[in-house]
């Protein structure tokens, strides 16, 4: 018999095609929606985001009612960034634990308006310091890592406190998850809240739009002494390695598309951490931008691209795609 036959009759229905890829199928429980919340506008209001298309910044009572209806068809994580103007940025990013920050104004009202949705906050400084780094720098332009990491432990213990119940570190200063670790410990806030580390976040080209969207791109210099090279796999899983030592409880590859071996090889040396992967802005934009030059369906490509991912081994989908899938991923399996 040729073989190819016996292959051919492992999948000719859509019940069988799922038996076979039953472990790595798309759920909306796996999604999480990144959303930028700023005061640049009004609370009431939206706006357009540039090189960024159909995403908006939403004032802290917009944000309520953009995500009400997604909701209700069963949302169940966002990712909150904040953005705020240049009037509040300073050297050290003060501002991020400031009271009035928006993302500060808004946990406390999410958590009481959807007592059912889970709320990552990203922690990092470059939205909120005037050089736009993502960390405190010395006199000289490079990191002071502690003073970095201390930053940024305040700046999350002030969101556990407003009610955040993951923490997601994305600012890749050595030490910080320890440093975040510690100060929960300390603040006997340990237990109720999760680290969710961007530990393999290379420096990519694919953050353009949201760099945008957050009005975060660095005024000089730019991030390579702190992301990864594209090209290190070595660096990419003693990354990993280093936040699950200092206590993460989950971890991230960053972008998703082009670094599926980084996502399967980090699985494979920490199978017990669940993994998140983050299809970032410009792997967003350049998805959505093919399927209106009509190189194929947009909703085809997605599931498609995020299979992929599921395949090397992400547990986690953090994707701006998430309105359209909780759409898409109610109806009859189509793949
Ligand atoms: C902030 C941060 C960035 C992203 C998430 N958090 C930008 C960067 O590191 O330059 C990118 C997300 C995206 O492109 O969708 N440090």
């Amino acid at each position: 018999m040729e073989a190819s036959h016996l292959l051919h009759s492992g999948y000719f229905n859509p019940t069988l095609r799922s038996w076979h890829g039953s472990n790595t199928l798309l759920n909306i429980n796996q999604l999480i929606y990144p959303v930028f919340v700023t005061d640049l506008i009004p609370d009431e209001s939206s706006e357009e985001i540039p090189n960024f298309p159909e995403q908006r910044r939403y004032g802290v009572d917009a944000l309520v009612d953009h995500l009400l209806p997604l909701v209700n068809k069963g949302l169940k994580t966002i990712l909150v960034f904040g953005v705020t103007t240049s009037s509040n940025k300073s050297s050290n990013g003060e501002y991020a634990s400031s009271k009035d920050s928006p993302v500060r104004r808004c946990l406390p009202i999410l958590r009481s308006k959807f007592p059912s949705l889970t709320i990552a906050v990203d922690l990092c400084l470059c939205g909120y310091t005037s050089h736009g780094h993502c960390g405190i720098l010395k006199t000289d332009g490079t990191i002071d890592n502690p003073a970095s990491i201390q930053r940024l432990a305040e700046v999350a213990l002030s969101f556990v406190q407003d009610g955040a119940h993951i923490i997601a570190p994305s600012d890749m200063m050595d030490g910080r998850i320890d440093a975040i670790k510690k100060i929960l410990i300390l603040n006997n806030l340990a237990s109720s809240v999760a680290v969710l580390s961007y530990s393999s976040k290379f420096a990519s080209c694919f953050y353009g739009p949201f760099r945008d969207a957050a009005q975060s791109a660095p005024s000089a210099g730019n991030r390579r002494a702190y992301q990864l090279p594209a090209a290190s796999t070595g660096l990419a899983i003693r990354a990993a390695e280093r936040d699950v030592i200092e206590g993460a409880d989950m971890l991230m590859v960053k972008p998703g598309g082009p670094f599926l071996d980084i996502i399967k090889e980090v699985k494979q040396r920490f199978p017990h951490h669940p993994l998140a992967v983050y299809q970032v802005s410009g792997e967003y934009a350049m998805l959505w931008h093919a399927a209106r030059a009509n190189a194929f369906e947009l909703r085809a490509a997605v599931i498609e691209s995020l299979i992929g991912m599921r395949r090397a081994g992400a547990d986690i989908l953090i994707t701006y795609f998430t309105p359209q899938l909780l759409d898409w991923l109610k109806e009859e399996l189509q793949y």
